[in-house]
């Protein structure tokens, strides 16, 4: 969602100078190779990919730049160049060496042909266009590519990394996971995290329940066929493109998915998806969504009714974030006992198939039920699935599921390796070790928290968290882990934190840093050693100027993507950056335009087209930018799918 407020509280715990004091003698530490042998494997004169020894034999090295992994020329903060639209933030900034072009805005039909919506101020989408066009609040996204000819050992589409880029089965693994097939056609599957209602019906509640079905079908995820045809990406006609939103059916599976928690009095069948932010993908094929705020769509209209614990744990309130809903739409109306539990069935990670138009999305219950952010999907020590997951709010906790065995094994006797395993919240401390913490009923201190069963664990995972002790963060958005396995985790900001920590040591923490992690016993252990990667208040005033990080992908070469939302110093609107994980180097790839946020990061095979999004140009508002029409000053912004590619075709980043 949108950032936080600018903090007002200014009693730090540690100055900023101490703390970065401390961070610079860890890093210098490790720079010599010195004392910290558990943390050796940050030295940062070493890319993952020197760590790993790939290099020439990978797809595009041959034309990257050697001296120098991210080679192209930033944007700059000098703005002087720019015409008047980029001066006033109403169009992008990109650099000289890249071009982009626009994909699937909000409004575009679902299938060629059908009712589109373009951004026309006097009118808006009717539910039942919406229900058929992608929606709006763009977010985290994955590209499945067409599969072409594969070697016929690997019935998974995975061999482990050894690709042979000389034929078109050419792309990458990043710590098991493969990404490979066409570089010109596949679906995009897509969250739609929110739009505001002003953005969306154009007026600030909902008047009647076809507002609210608006709103609920503009939410949600899209899976869509596009193509690179003559040169342009666009939109191809597919039997598996659908939507699928607040009121397609899902289904539940794992630990949760026959209990009475989220069983309703009413009987009514699950449906649904709601602020589906950030995402991950599986070695299997398939899509997973997660489901950030949503409390903010539940609201109570009995004046008279109490939140329970649970409820108010999970944020909600009488009136939500303002969506309105709970006044034409019992189900998300708390105070309607016929509905009680059905804010229960929200929070989970969804998997999708997106080659499958007709399977029903599945919530995946052992992962637990918080506000996910994203999951970063990594293979450990037995093939099992490791899932890294931030819960995204102030001091809320960083989590990772363990399946119980190799995915490869579960899939092959019928079980989803997500339905089944341990899942653990993170503890980070002062020394830079930390240590994962199951949470399970076998836990006294779980019990002695209230819990009787394992689905209540799950259900209300942060409450166990609670009691286990877990490392209050500032804000974990998304994860990534690298070919070399760390994995990498954003800290957006926290205005409200008083006391710092190691692991957050800054107190308010209002522009976020990024932390990086190593697990033990390659993803599957329960210890790690951490280190801080970058505060971002230390970029300010630079040319690597950057605030409040969100997303974050770390490519197979050792180069981090990082993308940005909220409240850019030195000028800026939100961004995505690539830094050179060896050298701890940042480059402006993109700038967005007024109020928007840079989110969702996918790439083709080949790494020569990515794809990345614009959440909520101008707030929605025509006054502040027209994109991705040309500057009017009337047509209505509209989030959207941007296509990124180097003008010489070299890899993205390079
Ligand atoms: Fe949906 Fe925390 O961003
Ligand atoms: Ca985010
Ligand atoms: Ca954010």
């Amino acid at each position: 969602m949108a950032h936080d407020d600018k903090p007002s509280n200014t009693s730090a715990n540690r100055t900023f100078e101490d703390v970065l004091a401390k961070y610079r003698t860890r890093r210098e530490v490790m720079v010599g190779g010195g004392t910290l042998a558990t943390t050796a494997f940050f030295a940062p004169s070493l890319s993952s990919a020197d760590v790993l020894g790939i290099g020439g034999g990978r797809p595009g090295n041959g034309d990257a730049n050697a001296e120098e992994l991210v080679g192209f020329r930033p944007v700059p903060l000098d703005r002087s160049n720019d015409t008047p639209e980029q001066q006033n933030g109403q169009e992008p900034r990109i650099s000289p060496d890249y071009e982009y072009e626009v994909l699937i805005p909000w409004g575009t039909s679902i299938q060629p042909g059908g009712p589109e919506y373009t951004g026309d101020p006097t009118t808006r989408p009717t539910a039942e266009e919406q229900a058929n066009q992608i929606g709006i609040g763009h977010d985290g996204m994955w590209f499945f590519p067409e599969p072409v000819a594969v070697d016929p050992r690997d019935r998974f589409g995975f061999l482990g990394g050894t690709f042979d880029d000389a034929s078109d089965n050419n792309g990458w693994t990043i710590a098991g996971v493969a990404q490979r097939g066409s570089n010109t056609k596949g679906m995009l599957a897509i969250n739609h995290e929110f739009g505001r209602n002003s953005h969306v019906f154009g007026k600030s509640a909902p008047e009647t329940l076809e507002d609210v079905r608006v709103s609920q079908h503009a939410h949600g995820v899209s899976c869509v066929a596009i193509q690179n045809i003559n040169g342009t990406w666009q939109r191809v006609a597919s039997p598996n493109n659908r939507r699928i939103h607040v009121n397609t059916p899902v289904t539940f599976s794992g630990p949760v998915a026959n209990s009475d928690l989220i069983k309703t009095p009413a009987g009514n069948e699950p449906l649904g998806t709601v602020n589906n932010c950030s995402n991950g993908y599986t070695p299997w094929g398939t899509y997973l969504t997660c489901e950030e705020n949503f409390n903010g769509y539940f609201g109570w209209t009995d004046p008279d009714y109490v939140p329970t614990p649970e409820q108010a744990r999970y944020g909600f309130d009488f009136d939500g974030f303002g969506y309105g809903w709970e006044q034409f739409d019992a189900r998300f109306d708390l105070s309607v006992a016929d509905f009680k539990n059905e804010e229960n069935r929200f929070g989970w990670v969804v998997e999708i198939d997106p080659n499958d138009g007709t399977q029903v999305p599945v919530k995946r219950t052992a992962l637990g039920r918080f506000k996910h952010e994203g999951v970063a999907i990594a293979i450990g020590v037995g093939n099992r699935v490791v899932a890294y997951m931030g819960d995204d709010q102030r001091f809320d906790y960083i989590y990772k599921f363990v399946s119980a065995g190799s995915w490869r094994r579960m899939r092959l006797a019928g079980k989803s390796p997500l339905d089944e395993g341990k899942l653990y919240v993170a503890r980070f401390n002062d020394d830079g070790t930390g240590d994962w913490l199951e949470l399970t009923i076998n836990d006294p201190l779980i019990q002695q928290a209230g819990f009787t069963s394992q689905e209540e664990v799950l259900t209300y995972a942060r409450i166990a968290a609670d009691a286990l002790g877990a490392t209050k963060m500032d804000r974990p958005e998304w994860t990534t882990v690298t070919q070399g396995g760390e994995c990498f985790v954003t800290l957006t900001n926290n205005s409200q934190r008083t006391e710092a920590d190691a692991a957050n040591p800054l107190a308010p923490n209002a522009d976020g840093h990024i932390i990086r992690f190593k697990d033990a016993r390659r993803f599957t252990g329960t210890t790690f050693t951490w280190e801080i990667y970058v505060i971002s208040q230390e970029t300010h005033g630079t040319e690597e100027s950057f605030s409040d990080p969100d997303g974050i992908w770390a490519d197979p070469d050792g180069r981090l993507f990082i993308e940005t939302d909220g409240g850019q110093k030195d000028g800026l609107q939100d961004q995505i950056l690539v830094s050179d994980i060896g050298k701890r180097t940042f480059k402006r790839l993109f700038e967005g335009v007024n109020s928007d946020e840079i989110t969702g990061l996918t790439m083709t095979p080949d790494r020569r087209t990515l794809f990345i999004n614009t959440q909520h140009p101008g707030n929605g508002n025509p006054e502040a930018t027209n994109f991705p029409a040309p500057t009017d000053g009337v047509t209505i912004p509209r989030d959207t799918t941007i296509v990124i590619r180097r003008k010489d075709g070299g890899i993205i980043g390079s």
